[in-house]
């Protein structure tokens, strides 16, 4: 392996990387809300499901895919292709990655921004700075402008620090704080009234919901978004794993990590909503489902807060502060695969390829900000529902039909003088072959038609 490459220091390292960058904004403000309007833990299931049974395979080919090519998503197709026409899709499918990655971030990042300007909004209200305050919690051109580049100069730091200094160091500080803070959240949460409603409607199942289209493709999309799947970003961590390390468990790790992350966020978000509700605030929507996503986070979490005086405080900069660890760790997941392709295929430093991924993303995200209401929605719904899961069929395609099936069976048994026939070793290359593509084809088909 050429030593100019990074690699994570430590399997720890791996596993707070590559969680780091599943846990984000998708586990604690989608999740939650998601399956409260659509049928409770009934949802829950279907959404496990499909994390183990369609994302965990197609998390498995990306990962083995990269280690197998220490490179970017077109070098690795092209590794794996046996003839010219593949290796051309190959490219193709990469550069839609490459895209997809950035449009991803380029939407995250105005997000992002509004959680760090919450964060701060609420001690600066407490410290008399009440217009700088109110200036950081509204919606406006320039504050959104302006928060997004301060997030993505963040991310930008961090990634032009590399693999090891930059991104392991960082996830491993992070993402402990993060599970702490949850759990705290949580714990204080449920203590007060009205929070055991929150916790039912979370856990009493609807069944009625369960088999509408629209619930599976919604599950579908946030398993693969949840675990940053499609776009290149797994692919790329996984080039830089060692070869010593056994790819199924780690894999599964990361996976349980992310599931475990979300449902442990339905516990805090539900309950607040119903805290919420108890001292008056408005949860519902019109239609009578449960308000969610921007309108959950920006006001009627706000309300909750507003109404504790100083422990709202302190709890508002603990879950804003919350938002923002989880956002960074998956944006520098994303900016890193523009990065590494333009590190491996042009020879830049990491600092320059930082800077200039950094400003083409950052114009992108402009771009949004200026015409927000045309492309906010447009932009997240192109990437996110259509463009992952496809990105992750041609995976699977990859993976399963391209590969020659000895070599791909020895990359994952990299380390071990036989080849054990695991449960593992002996389903997923043929269930990634004929399972994985044949369920996202079946959504995508069963949704569009
Ligand atoms: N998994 C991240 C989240 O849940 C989002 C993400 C998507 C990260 C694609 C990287 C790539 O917020």
């Amino acid at each position: 392996m050429s030593s100019q490459r990074g690699e994570f220091g430590s399997r720890f390292g791996f596993i707070m990387a590559a969680a780091g960058s599943a846990v984000g904004l998708g586990n604690i403000w989608g999740f939650p809300t998601q399956a409260a309007s659509n049928g409770g833990a009934a949802f829950v299931v279907v959404y496990l499901l499909l994390a183990f049974l369609l994302a965990y395979p197609v998390l498995m080919a990306e990962l083995t895919l990269g280690r197998h090519a220490h490179g970017n998503m077109i070098t690795a197709l092209a590794k794996v292709s046996r003839n010219g026409t593949q290796r051309g899709l190959g490219t193709l499918v990469g550069i839609v990655g490459i895209f997809t990655a950035s449009l991803i971030l380029s939407f995250y990042a105005i997000v992002s921004g509004w959680m760090i300007g919450f964060g701060l909004a609420y001690p600066l209200n407490a410290l008399g700075a009440t217009d700088a305050s109110t200036w950081l919690s509204e919606f406006s051109f320039n504050r959104n402008l302006l928060l997004m580049l301060v997030f993505m100069v963040l991310t930008m730091t961090v990634v032009a620090g590399g693999v090891e200094k930059g991104i392991e160091r960082w996830s491993k500080r992070l993402m402990p704080a993060l599970i702490v803070t949850l759990v705290a959240l949580a714990l204080y949460v449920l203590t007060l009234d009205g929070a055991a409603e929150g916790l039912a409607v979370y856990l009493v199942p609807d069944l009625s919901k369960i088999w509408s289209t629209d619930l599976i493709f919604n599950a579908m999309g946030a398993a693969f978004f949840s675990l940053s799947l499609g776009v290149g970003t797994m692919l790329i961590y996984g080039s830089y794993i060692s070869d010593e390390e056994h790819l199924p468990t780690l894999g599964a790790q990361v996976a349980l990590v992310d599931v475990g992350i979300a449902v442990l966020a339905g516990f805090l978000i539900l309950p607040a909503m119903y805290v919420a509700a108890d001292r008056g605030v408005m949860i519902f929507n019109e239609a009578g489902g449960l308000l969610s996503e921007d309108t959950l986070i920006f006001v009627v979490l706000p309300a909750l807060f507003d109404s504790m005086n100083e422990t709202g405080t302190v709890l508002a900069l603990a879950f804003f502060g919350l938002m923002s660890i989880a956002a960074l760790t998956s944006s520098i997941s994303m900016l890193e695969v523009p990065v590494s392709f333009l590190v491996e295929r042009f020879q830049w430093g990491r600092l320059q390829a930082a800077l200039v991924a950094t400003v083409i993303i950052s114009a992108m995200s402009t771009a949004i900000v200026a015409n927000f209401d045309l492309l906010f929605g447009l932009v997240i719904t192109v990437s996110t529902r259509y463009s992952q899961p496809l990105l992750g069929l041609a995976l699977c395609l990859y993976a399963g039909w391209v590969w020659r099936r000895d070599l791909l069976l020895k990359e994952l048994a990299k380390n071990e003088p036989v080849i054990e026939p695991t449960l593992f070793m002996k389903w997923w290359p043929w269930y990634v072959r004929f399972v994985c593509p044949t369920i996202v084809v079946v959504i995508l088909v069963r949704t569009i038609a």
